[in-house]
């Protein structure tokens, strides 16, 4: 028989979930977290919030953006969520945040979204349990009338080929690396296989003397001299710096000092400027974007020096459209490659197939630089890097220790076959002509009609893939060489197929007879 008191003791139960259902924590205030990056410098975030029960309203604001009101913002028990729509280069972008707050409401640990679907923990402290005022006005920023188109430098005519020292060494950059990179360079057969400039990016720059003009510090003790010895061994030297008042790892930026500045880099010698947006959005109207490069491309040019103009604003703004009118003979397409599959392979098969068509002799899509030899993937996955690079008709910018160059690396980073395909006068980028599951197939016409064929796999196990030669452009028989075995595979008719590995390429020229 049913016993009502056996189930009597359910009641507290109820009345404790019903009760934390509509509990919340008090979280008004200003909480702020601080982020310390890889690169030095700390970022802080604030979230200025006022509870009413269960909702909770306020604005969310950062060292490096405009503040953003939350919105659908909750407190139940101890959990907090909320979104923030924000402005991103003319693309509403709603973000979704949750956190916890610890018992002594103290602390809130917010799980951020990272970069591609990935969360961190952001720990932000109570700082005042203020009800907050009303959100400030974002910044006032200026904003640029159009500019004038830039005309090409005639330089770049193929994708450059070079070194920089950002994936490897980061803030750990000085004259003495840079002469003993060029040392290397110039005698490892890295500079006979085609690479030729060595590039200083961020974290060489001063303050500037009382002129305005920039200057180099403690670790980079004299530019013109160092400029000198690069060429003394047969290359070009590059340097880095920003349209924004500081770099992205907090350095001195060439806001208000574009001119000054190129005529800084031609003076010492310098044949490649990189030019990263960083604090420039803090500072102007995103929509003047092309006209803060078009600055520094007009500078360079009036700088009497030819030097190669690389943007870097990480694919915003559709710049494979504008970077050839601001002087630019390279753009970047996407944000920073990390040295690992998911990263390399996302953005070279994932994030450039809409681009190919903007690629050409002059100026180039730069999916980034290269990270092989850098340790976080496998010899066939760095040739899978080098191939699609290659096919991309990339920048081929090493960015590995080149005074310590394993031989299966240096095998990867010299194989003249493949670069030759990058390289090729025609200038035409790859597009990817068929994808079946996980594999796929790239190819780009070369010149004098042979044509350069990559058969990907991008799964967990080894697979056949077969090229159709009526895919690619192919209408007759034709011969086919494997660039990665160096050997000639003979003529095939109507197709060619590969046994694959996990993660690799098969790569080849195909000659139609
Ligand atoms: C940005 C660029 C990187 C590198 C760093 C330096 O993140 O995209 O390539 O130049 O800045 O701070």
């Amino acid at each position: 028989m049913f016993k009502r008191s056996r189930f009597l003791f359910l009641i507290p139960l109820l009345a404790a979930a019903v009760a934390l259902r509509f509990y919340a924590a008090d979280v008004t205030g200003h909480w702020l977290a601080e982020m310390h990056l890889p690169d030095g410098q700390t970022r802080q975030t604030s979230l200025f919030l006022k509870a009413d029960g269960t909702k909770v309203t306020g604005y969310m604001s950062a060292s490096n953006a405009d503040p953003a009101a939350i919105s659908e913002a909750t407190i139940t028990g101890d959990q907090i969520r909320f979104s923030v729509e924000r402005d991103n280069y003319g693309e509403m972008r709603t973000t979704k945040y949750t956190g916890t707050l610890d018992a002594a409401q103290t602390e809130l640990t917010m799980h951020m979204p990272g970069p591609n679907g990935s969360t961190r923990d952001l720990l932000f402290k109570r700082v005042s349990t203020e009800a907050p005022g009303p959100m400030p006005a974002p910044k006032a920023k200026l904003t640029l009338p159009p500019a004038a188109d830039v005309p090409s430098n005639g330089l770049a005519k193929t994708p450059p080929m070079g070194w920089n020292s950002w994936n490897k060494f980061a803030r750990k950059v000085s004259d003495e690396l840079i002469r003993e990179t060029a040392d290397a360079m110039a005698s490892n057969g890295m500079k006979d296989a085609g690479y030729q400039y060595v590039n200083i990016d961020d974290t060489w720059e001063a303050g500037r003397d009382a002129q305005g003009n920039i200057q180099s510090n403690e670790k980079f003790p004299d530019m013109k001299a160092l400029a000198d010895y690069v060429h003394s061994k047969g290359l070009k030297i590059g340097i880095y710096s920003s349209p924004g008042p500081k770099t992205c790892a907090g350095y001195e930026g060439s806001f208000q000092h574009e001119e000054q500045d190129a005529r800084t880099f031609a003076a010492w010698g310098i044949d490649y400027l990189k030019y990263d947006w960083c604090s420039a959005s803090q500072v102007y109207d995103y929509h003047s974007m092309q006209a803060a490069y078009a600055k520094m491309g007009k500078a360079l040019q009036n700088s009497g020096r030819p030097i190669v103009y690389s943007l870097c604003q990480y694919g915003l703004l559709h710049s494979s459209e504008w970077g050839p009118k601001v002087g630019g003979n390279l753009w970047r397409t996407t944000g920073d490659i990390s040295d690992n599959w998911a990263s390399m392979s996302r953005i070279g098969f994932d994030q450039q197939h809409e681009l190919t068509r903007f690629a050409k002799p002059g100026g180039w899509n730069d999916p980034d630089m290269l990270e092989i030899g850098n340790g976080g993937m496998t010899d066939t996955e760095y040739r899978t890097h080098m191939s699609l690079w290659s096919l991309l008709a990339a920048p081929l910018l090493a960015g590995n220790d080149l005074r310590s160059v394993p031989p299966s690396i240096m095998t990867i980073l010299t194989n003249k076959e493949v670069i030759a395909v990058d390289q090729d006068p025609l200038g035409k980028e790859a597009t990817r002509v068929a994808k079946d599951g996980t594999t796929e197939v790239w190819a780009r016409p070369l010149k004098g009609g042979s044509y350069a064929v990559g058969l990907f796999n991008r799964g967990s196990a080894a697979a056949k893939v077969t090229v159709k030669w009526s895919d690619v452009g192919v209408t007759s028989e034709a011969q086919v060489r494997d660039l990665w075995k160096h050997s000639d595979e003979g003529k095939s008719i109507g197709e060619f197929s590969a046994e694959v590995p996990s993660h690799g390429v098969v790569m080849l020229r195909v000659q139609p007879s």
